[in-house]
């Protein structure tokens, strides 16, 4: 029986950078991953985000972009372009090389990196002494490892709506919307959360009409609402997506005539045909098959794993991350913590602020944001001072012909330490990394003003809005 000091189970965004962490740490690690590549012939390890989720919804995001921009934005460049085709099969076959690349990346990593690989489920068998028994089941062969620590890292997938089967033909999940060879003539997506907003504006720019169907009544409830609703008016009014808001779903029928989804929505009934049906309500985390219940692994009310503040679970020695556990089911808050709890066996005493995990919605424009919307200080109270600046007359935007959006600085109205950066507009994405720093390092927003930002830059947009803050904006 193979022994090792770490066993982790998953190699998604969390458990493959644990491992590769519990490695350095001079760790004798295993991981096990049961993923496939999109043949279902192969191990693919990565988990979902290198396979059904971040990087491949980014390389959609990106061609369906280019196609837009060549027929809309060329032109006034002083560029003109013939009959502009899209080949949705293209796209796609370019984002299973990307796929295949990472993937094939974290094989050599591993190598690199000593960690040994198993393919196969693993399940917590049990404990011998102070050691723990992991089965792994490779298609039904079987062999168990054994190890101190075990890190469980096994994700989650989407939460299903009763009302119908995914079967990734018509009615779609997100491995569905990120393998359509064809552009549907009608797409409904039901939830205008992150997936819903993400794979909506891909197909969009190729050419569908989208309905967007969400329950509740407020856009984007998580986000600060000034940029919520700016973010609306966008996607709604240049961008052409139908987003209704506070929808119940009555029925949904797929058959020969499509998918048909009949819904309630502002006390009026409502029946739409679609051609395929994106479902994008959520996710769950995944348990199935680590035999919880066998060993007395605790589960919290909605079956994520119990946790403490430090990834550990009720039994010793076992720890989980990721969005298997509590907090955003983000790759990088996954990879974060599986850092975290391989530092924490070596005896380290790392830390992860939950506070300053930034958010991103790859639409466009994009949505950053990291700390405290305005909503959340007035429920708790705090007083704060605000400043805003837009892209409008940004001379870089401009320059990318993305002169669109706005960044808001939120600040303590008493010490001006930064309580929260919420931005809308062009590569906020990277921007928002400015905020996540700043409030690291217990910044005030006078700090964001005084640090000199090169111009022409985006940047020069959180430059501002922190001199607003201060009531100094120069170009306001
Ligand atoms: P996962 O990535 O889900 O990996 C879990 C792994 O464990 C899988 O390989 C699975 O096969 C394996 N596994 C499960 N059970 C077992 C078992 N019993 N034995 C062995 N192996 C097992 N997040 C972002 O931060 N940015 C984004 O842009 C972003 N875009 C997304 C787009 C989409 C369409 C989706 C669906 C998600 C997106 N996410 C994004 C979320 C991100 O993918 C997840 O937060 C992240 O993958 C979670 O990492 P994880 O390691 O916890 O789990
Ligand atoms: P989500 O939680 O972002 O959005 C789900 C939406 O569906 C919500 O607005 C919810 O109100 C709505 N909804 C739920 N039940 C419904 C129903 N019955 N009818 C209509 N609407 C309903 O979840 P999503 O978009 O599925 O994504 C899952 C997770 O994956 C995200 O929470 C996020 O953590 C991660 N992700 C992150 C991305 C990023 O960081 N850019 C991109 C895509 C996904």
């Amino acid at each position: 029986m193979s022994q090792f000091d770490v066993a982790v189970i998953g190699a998604g965004p969390g458990g493959y950078i644990a491992a590769i962490r519990a490695a350095q740490l001079g760790f004798k690690t295993v991981c096990i991953d049961a993923g496939v590549n999109k043949a279902g012939d192969a191990p693919a390890l990565g988990g979902t985000c290198l396979n059904v989720g971040c990087i491949p919804s980014k390389a959609l995001l990106q061609s369906s972009e280019h196609f837009h921009a060549a027929q809309h934005d060329f032109a006034e460049h002083g560029i003109t372009v013939g009959d502009v085709k899209f080949d949705a099969a293209k796209m796609i076959e370019r984002k299973d090389g990307i796929v295949t690349k990472l993937t094939g990346g974290i094989k050599f990593l591993f190598q690199k990196n000593k960690v040994e690989s198993l393919f196969g489920k693993g399940s917590l068998k049990g404990r011998n002494g102070d050691v723990w028994q992991v089965e792994v089941d490779n298609k039904g062969e079987k062999s168990v490892v054994e190890a101190k620590h075990v890190i469980i890292a096994t994700g989650s997938v989407p939460r299903p709506l009763p009302l119908i089967d995914i079967d990734n033909v018509n009615v779609l999940d997100n491995e569905g919307a990120l393998n359509l060879t064809e552009v549907p003539k009608k797409l409904g997506v039901i939830g205008s959360g992150v997936i819903g907003l993400e794979m909506g504006s891909v197909w969009k720019r190729v050419g569908s009409e989208v309905t967007i169907l969400e329950a509740m009544p407020t856009f984007l409830a998580a986000a600060d609402q000034q940029i919520a609703k700016e973010a609306f008016k966008v996607f709604t009014k240049e961008q052409g997506l139908a987003i209704e808001l506070g929808v119940k779903i009555n029925e949904i029928k797929n058959d020969k005539n499509g998918v048909t989804v009949s819904y309630e929505v502002g006390g009026g009934a409502k029946t739409e045909t679609f051609d395929k049906l994106i479902v994008s309500i959520g996710r769950i985390p995944n348990t199935e098959g680590l035999n919880a219940e066998g060993v007395g692994l605790e589960k919290d009310e909605r079956g994520f794993i119990k946790v403490d503040g430090e990834c550990r679970t009720n039994l010793p020695n076992v720890w989980a991350i990721g969005d298997v556990v509590r907090g955003p089911m983000l790759a990088h808050k996954a990879s974060d913590e599986g850092v975290a709890v391989a530092e924490r066996i070596a005896g380290q005493k790392p830390h992860l602020d939950f506070n300053t995990i930034p958010f991103v919605i790859y639409t466009d424009p994009e949505i950053a944001w990291v700390g405290k919307t305005e909503e959340q200080l007035k429920a708790e109270g705090v007083e704060y001072k605000k400043g805003t600046s837009g892209f409008a007359a940004n001379g870089r935007a401009l320059g990318l012909g993305k002169a669109k959006g706005t960044v808001k600085v939120l600040a303590c109205a008493k010490t001006d330490r930064v309580l929260g950066v919420h931005m809308i507009g062009p590569m906020v994405s990277e921007l928002v990394a400015e905020g996540v720093m700043s409030m690291e390092f217990s910044a005030s927003s006078e700090d964001i003003a005084r640090i000199v930002h090169a111009h022409p830059t985006l940047s020069e947009v959180l430059h501002e809005a922190a001199l607003a803050a201060d009531k100094r904006a120069l170009h306001g």
